[in-house]
This record gives structure tokens, sequence and C-alpha cells, in this order.
């Protein structure tokens, strides 16, 4: 993209509905004169006319290119407006913006992937990626396991996706808080599931969602004697300009848009506030 403090236009390509809080955008930028690449773990700012901006990870991996998907849930004024949107509507992205997961890092690594709702957006790009390289038997990840948490089975997102993982070879685990009629899978936390997982040093273990999940299955992993450096997580706050310059986004000394999102907890553990 050209300035990263001027949004460029992207057409919604396709819209899928995840469940009744979640849809994923597929966008593709209209100026194709400018490179765009990003990593798993980046973000946009995303808007739309008259409603501002929010941060948004992509949930897509770099080797979909063109296409670059956001996973979003309605929560406020823009997200919103942008559930309400159609089919060929127009938005406009900055960046990318933010550290990624350090990927280059899980060669030969089994990465334990830990989400929660819609925290699954930003590890979907990881696993796709990683899988992309298996394909392409490059340095890639030995094997990946997927613990994934919902409050109901009608609340489960990324269904078709995590079928597809499945079938590529993926432990994919899922649990529910509460389970309704019909459900025949877990019930209860998803550091419930962690409990069956073997942690060896080959374990990077990847973990995001609600604060009060990551804060439990950061003490369950590092019990369970995962080091530090090998666990990674992303922190969210609220954003303005995405690129270091509002402040913000201000935590201990460091500003997330530009040092985060993702962080390991041993990076965590030097910053107060952070938990
Ligand atoms: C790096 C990053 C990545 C993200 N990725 C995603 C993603 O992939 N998908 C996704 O759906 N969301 C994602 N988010 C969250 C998203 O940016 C926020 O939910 C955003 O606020 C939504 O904008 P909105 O205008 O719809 O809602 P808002 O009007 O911003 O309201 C959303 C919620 O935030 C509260 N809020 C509003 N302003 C403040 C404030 N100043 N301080 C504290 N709370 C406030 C509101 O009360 C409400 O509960 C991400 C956030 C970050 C920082
Ligand atoms: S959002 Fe402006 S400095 Fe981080």
């Amino acid at each position: 993209m050209t300035e990263n403090f001027i949004p460029e236009r992207a057409v919604i390509r396709e819209i899928i509905i995840e469940n009744e809080q979640i849809r994923t955008f597929r966008l593709e930028l209209l100026n194709k004169t400018h490179p765009f690449t990003f990593l798993p773990g980046q973000f946009l700012m995303l808007s739309v006319p008259h409603c501002g901006e929010a941060a948004i990870s992509i949930s897509s991996s770099p080797t979909a290119l063109p296409l670059i998907d956001l996973s979003i849930r309605k929560a406020g004024e823009l997200t919103t407006a942008i559930h309400a949107m159609k089919a060929a509507a127009q938005v406009g992205i900055r960046g990318p913006f933010g550290k990624p997961f350090p990927v280059a890092s899980f060669s030969g690594r089994n990465l334990l992937v830990i989400a929660g709702g819609i925290g699954l957006a930003p590890l979907k790009g990881v696993i796709d990626y990683s899988l992309f390289q298996q394909e392409l038997e490059e340095d890639s990840v030995q094997d990946m396991t997927l613990l994934y948490g919902s409050r109901t089975p009608s609340d489960i997102a990324f269904q078709e996706v995590i079928t597809k993982w499945q079938a590529q070879g993926v432990d994919c685990r899922l649990t529910v808080d509460r389970a309704e009629e019909e459900w025949q899978g877990a019930v209860g936390l998803v550091t419930d599931l962690l409990e069956a997982c073997p942690i060896t040093e080959k374990t990077t273990a990847l973990v995001c969602g609600p604060p009060i999940m990551i804060r439990f299955a950061i003490a369950h992993l590092s019990a369970m004697g995962c080091a530090d450096e090998a666990i990674i997580t992303t922190l969210e706050r609220h954003m303005k300009c995405g690129m270091g310059i509002c402040g913000h986004c201000h935590l201990d000394g460091r500003l997330v848009c530009v040092d985060g999102p993702v962080f390991s907890l041993a990076q965590l553990k030097g910053m107060e506030g952070a938990g």
C-alpha cells in the first residue's frame, strides 16, 4: 500500500457467515499497483465511511493473496455497519501493522493452538500458512493440534475450515461451555482439553481468546512445563492510529500496535498491566 495512514479501497468479494455474531469478509484491494504482503498475526485498520476505524486481524494466510480475510465479531458501531454490508461493497483498509507470529521459528515444532471464540481469527492464518508449507515440504511445523472453545455448539465459528483442517491432519479438539441437544462433543473449558495434551520441549503454544481464557491457558501451560519463550499470545488494546503515533495502545512503555500485538510470555512477564 502507499502510505500507511491513507486507507486504500478494498472490495468485499465474499461473505462467510461463521455464526450469528461472526462473519468473514473476503476482501481484495482495488489498487493493485502497490505490493501488499503480510505475515500471520498482523492486523489492518478497517474503516467504513462515517463509522470510524477498528483494528482487525488478518485471518487468512498470505498464501491466499490477493484475497484478504477479516473475521469480524459484531461489537459496536463499525463492526455492526460492516455486518450490514453485502458483497461488492467497498471498505477502507490501512496496514498491515504490528509484529506477526514468529512463523519462521516454528519449523520442526509441535504447534499447540489454543483459541476461544473470535480468538481463532489471528491464529487461522498461522494454521493455513503452516499447512501450505507442509504441502511444499519446506521448513514447516511437525504437527498441529487445535483446542477450540465456544460458548455453545451454535456459537462454534469457522466450522467449515476446521473440517478442512481435520482432513489435512490437524488434530482439532472442540469444547463448549454449555451443550445443546445433539452435541456429542466435550463440555467444559478449553483448559480441560489441555490436560490431555503432552507438552514437550518441541511444543510452541499459541493462545488467543477472551482475556480470562488466555490467563488460565497460560497458567496451565506454565504448570505443565511449557517454556515462557514457547508460549505466545496476542494482546488487545483500543487502537486509533495502529502505527505508533497516538499512544492509545500504550502499555508499560510499549506500544501494542508496534511492539505487539503478538508477545511471548517471556516478554509479557516484564510488562506491568499485561496480565
Ligand atoms: C490488534 C487487534 C486485532 C483485532 N482483531 C479483531 C478481529 O480479528 N476481529 C474482531 O471482530 N475484532 C478484532 N479486534 C477488536 C476490534 O478492534 C474491536 O472490537 C473494535 O472496538 C470494534 O469496533 P466497533 O466500532 O465495532 O466497536 P466499538 O464502538 O469500539 O465498541 C466495541 C466494544 O469496545 C468498548 N469500547 C469502546 N471504546 C472503548 C475504549 N476507548 N476503551 C475501552 N473500551 C472501549 C465498547 O464499550 C464495546 O464493548 C482486534 C483488536 C485489536 C487491538
Ligand atoms: S494505536 Fe496509536 S500508538 Fe498504537
